[in-house]
C-alpha cells in the first residue's frame, strides 16, 4: 500500500478505497493483518500492532467507534476520539494503513442486517449491555468483509468478545483467522483500557481492586481450592473492601461456553466487570489445567 498523505501511515476513509488497497496487497501475495479498534489507542492495543507485524504486511488498524455497541445510556458521545495522536502512534510503530470510516459509511440509511451469536451474546457482558454484542460482531464481520485479512488480532482483555468473534469466524466459515493476545497492564495491575482515561484520580488508584481480585482468587486456587463459589466470594470480598468499587459480576466460567462452573478444572475464565464512580471496567484470568502437573492449574494474569 503505498503512503497516500505526508504521514507514512496512509488512512483510509471510504470502503470502496480499504477493499481495493487489500484486494492489491493480497493479489501481491502479501499477508494482510488485521487490528481492529476504536482508538484512544494505548499499550493494549499497540501489543496487538506488534503482534500483528511479526506475521503479516500490511498491517491494517481499523479506528472506528461503533455506534451499534453503545447503549441509549452508554458513553458514545463522550468516547475519546483521538485520531491525529492515535495515527502519529501507530506512525511510530511502523503500522501501514489506518481504516477510519465515517459512521454513515459503515452504517448507511437503510441499513438492516444483524449478525448475532446466540447464547454466548446473552450472558454477563451481553446481559448488563443489552445489543452490545450484536453491535460487535456485525461491526467485525463488515471490518473482516471490507478488508479480508489472512489475520486478525483481538485482546484477550474482552475476553467474552473474542470469543464470540471466534465462534461467528467458525459458524460463518470466514476466512480469517482470529488470533487472541495476552491482556497489557498498567505498573499497579490495571488492565488497560480507553476507558481509564474517564477515571478521577482516587478511582484510578481504587481501580488497581480488579487485579487484586484477581490475584486474591489466584492465590486461593494455589492453595488448593477448586470449588468456584468460594472463589467467587473471594473475589467478591476483594472488590466489597474497596468503598469506591461497586461489582456488576465476579463469576468463574467455562472458557468455551462461558457458563458458569461449580469447580475448576477445565479451562475457564474467572472474569470481573466492576464500575469505579461511573465507569465500568473489565478484567480476567484465564485458568487452565497445567498440562506437565496434573491437578495443577496454570493462570494467565
Ligand atoms: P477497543 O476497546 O478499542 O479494543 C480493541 C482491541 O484491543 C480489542 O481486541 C481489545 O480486546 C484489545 N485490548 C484493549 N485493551 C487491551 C489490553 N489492555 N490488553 C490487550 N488487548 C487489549 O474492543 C473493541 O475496541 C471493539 O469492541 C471492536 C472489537 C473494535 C469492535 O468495535
Amino acid at each position: 500500500m503505498p503512503a497516500a498523505h505526508s504521514s507514512p501511515v496512509e488512512t483510509i476513509r471510504t470502503i470502496a478505497w480499504m477493499k481495493e488497497a487489500s484486494r492489491q496487497a493480497r493479489g501481491e501475495g502479501r499477508i494482510v493483518g488485521l487490528v481492529p479498534t476504536m482508538g484512544a489507542l494505548h499499550e493494549g492495543h499497540l501489543s496487538l500492532v506488534r503482534r500483528a507485524q511479526r506475521e503479516c504486511a500490511p498491517v491494517v488498524v481499523s479506528i472506528f467507534v461503533n455506534p451499534a455497541q453503545f447503549g441509549p445510556k452508554e458513553d458514545l458521545a463522550k468516547y475519546p476520539r483521538t485520531l491525529e495522536s492515535d495515527t502519529e502512534k501507530l506512525a511510530a510503530l511502523g503500522a501501514d494503513c489506518v481504516f477510519a470510516p465515517e459512521p454513515a459509511e459503515i452504517y448507511p440509511a437503510g441499513f438492516r442486517t444483524w449478525v448475532s451469536v446466540e447464547g454466548l451474546s446473552e450472558r454477563l457482558e451481553g446481559r448488563s449491555r443489552p445489543g452490545h454484542f450484536r453491535g460487535v460482531t456485525t461491526v467485525v464481520l463488515k471490518l473482516l468483509q471490507i478488508v479480508q485479512p489472512h489475520f486478525a488480532y483481538f485482546g484477550r482483555k474482552d475476553a467474552q468478545q473474542a470469543r464470540l468473534i471466534q465462534q461467528m469466524a467458525r459458524d460463518l466459515n470466514l476466512d480469517t483467522e482470529i488470533v487472541l493476545c495476552p491482556i497489557v497492564r498498567e505498573a499497579d495491575g490495571l488492565a488497560m483500557s480507553s476507558r481509564n482515561a474517564y477515571l478521577k484520580p482516587e478511582e484510578r488508584r481504587a481501580a488497581a481492586v480488579l487485579h487484586r481480585a484477581l490475584q486474591a482468587a489466584r492465590k486461593e486456587m494455589a492453595a488448593g481450592t477448586r470449588d468456584a463459589l468460594q472463589l467467587q466470594a473471594v473475589m467478591r470480598r476483594v472488590l466489597d473492601a474497596e468503598p469506591l468499587a461497586t461489582a456488576d459480576y465476579a463469576e468463574i466460567v467455562d472458557a468455551e461456553t462461558f457458563e458458569p462452573v461449580t469447580r475448576v478444572g477445565r479451562a475457564c475464565y474467572a472474569l470481573l466487570a466492576v464500575f469505579l464512580g461511573g465507569t465500568r471496567l473489565l478484567d480476567n484470568m484465564r485458568i487452565e489445567p497445567a498440562a506437565e502437573e496434573p491437578g495443577e492449574l496454570r493462570f494467565d494474569l
